[in-house]
């Protein structure tokens, strides 16, 4: 399925369905995920000057929601506090280096934002100089796994009804449950970005919509941005 509406407000349903159980697991907890080529491993106190590398190429910061390179180091240590104790219980986010000698190449995973569509949303982003090799296809496939992995706990909340993969009621006892929905992790990118468009499907995820909404890097915030918008459906648990 997929649509493109013009600019909106996104409607909502309510759902029962999982996710992953609050807190997520503490930086002190995570093992390192290692791949082939990859260590994607908990954030530390001392990627800051990695992060802020990152953080000043432009050709990164353009698809971001800031859509622009960090002023300073203050500015990136912000965005690092983000990610250490005593806030590291509300993200599942990554530092990506390379195996073989730990260099610090990109981030992703779950930065601890619930998508407009009210479900989490996932990202990723590599220094320039890393792209086009495909670290960030190896990075997710491995990420979901793990992802996949944590426990999960029941929720009830307002997604929009685009993203619900309803699960038909049980027979058996003659429930009528047609809120329960499968579990959605979401990622939103922008029509120009078709590296990003390729990692997602190749990972298993599918298009299921596309949105027109005013572009948040436009300072005069009228242009508008294009944004087909995937979901990945995790592996429902017993
Ligand atoms: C998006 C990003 C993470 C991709 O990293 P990467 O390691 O180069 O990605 P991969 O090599 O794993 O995969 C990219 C895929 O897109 C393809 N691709 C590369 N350039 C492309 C282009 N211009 N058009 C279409 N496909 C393209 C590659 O061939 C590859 O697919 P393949 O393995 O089937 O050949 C990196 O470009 C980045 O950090 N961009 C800035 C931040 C960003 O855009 N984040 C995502 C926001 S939704």
């Amino acid at each position: 399925m997929s649509s493109t509406d013009e600019p909106q407000k996104l409607e909502h349903v309510v759902v029962k369905s999982t996710l992953p159980r609050q807190p997520l697991p503490l930086n002190v907890d995570r093992r390192p995920i290692i791949t082939e080529r990859l260590t994607i491993r908990a954030f530390d106190a001392s990627d800051l000057d990695a992060l802020h590398e990152l953080r000043r190429q432009p050709e990164v910061m353009k698809w971001t929601m800031q859509g622009r390179i960090d002023h300073d180091k203050e500015e990136t240590q912000a965005r690092l506090d983000v990610f250490l104790p005593p806030n590291d219980a509300k993200h599942y986010n990554y530092a990506i280096c390379l195996k073989e000698t730990g260099e610090f190449i990109g981030i992703g995973g779950f930065h601890g934002r619930i998508s407009s569509f009210g479900w989490p949303e996932v990202g990723y982003m590599l220094k320039r100089e890393f792209w086009g090799k495909g670290y960030a296809t190896e990075f997710l496939k491995a990420w979901l796994v793990e992802y996949e992995k944590l426990p999960r706990e029941e929720i009830e909340r307002s997604v929009d009804p685009r993203s619900v993969v309803p699960i038909p009621a049980g027979d058996e006892d003659g429930e009528k449950d047609c809120t329960r929905a499968r579990e959605v992790l979401i990622a939103v990118t922008e029509e120009s970005n078709p590296r990003s468009h390729n990692i997602l499907r190749k990972c298993g995820f599918e298009l299921f919509c596309t949105w027109i909404t005013t572009d948040s890097k436009d300072p005069d915030g009228v242009a508008k941005v294009v944004l087909p918008t995937f979901r990945y459906l995790p592996a429902p648990r017993s």
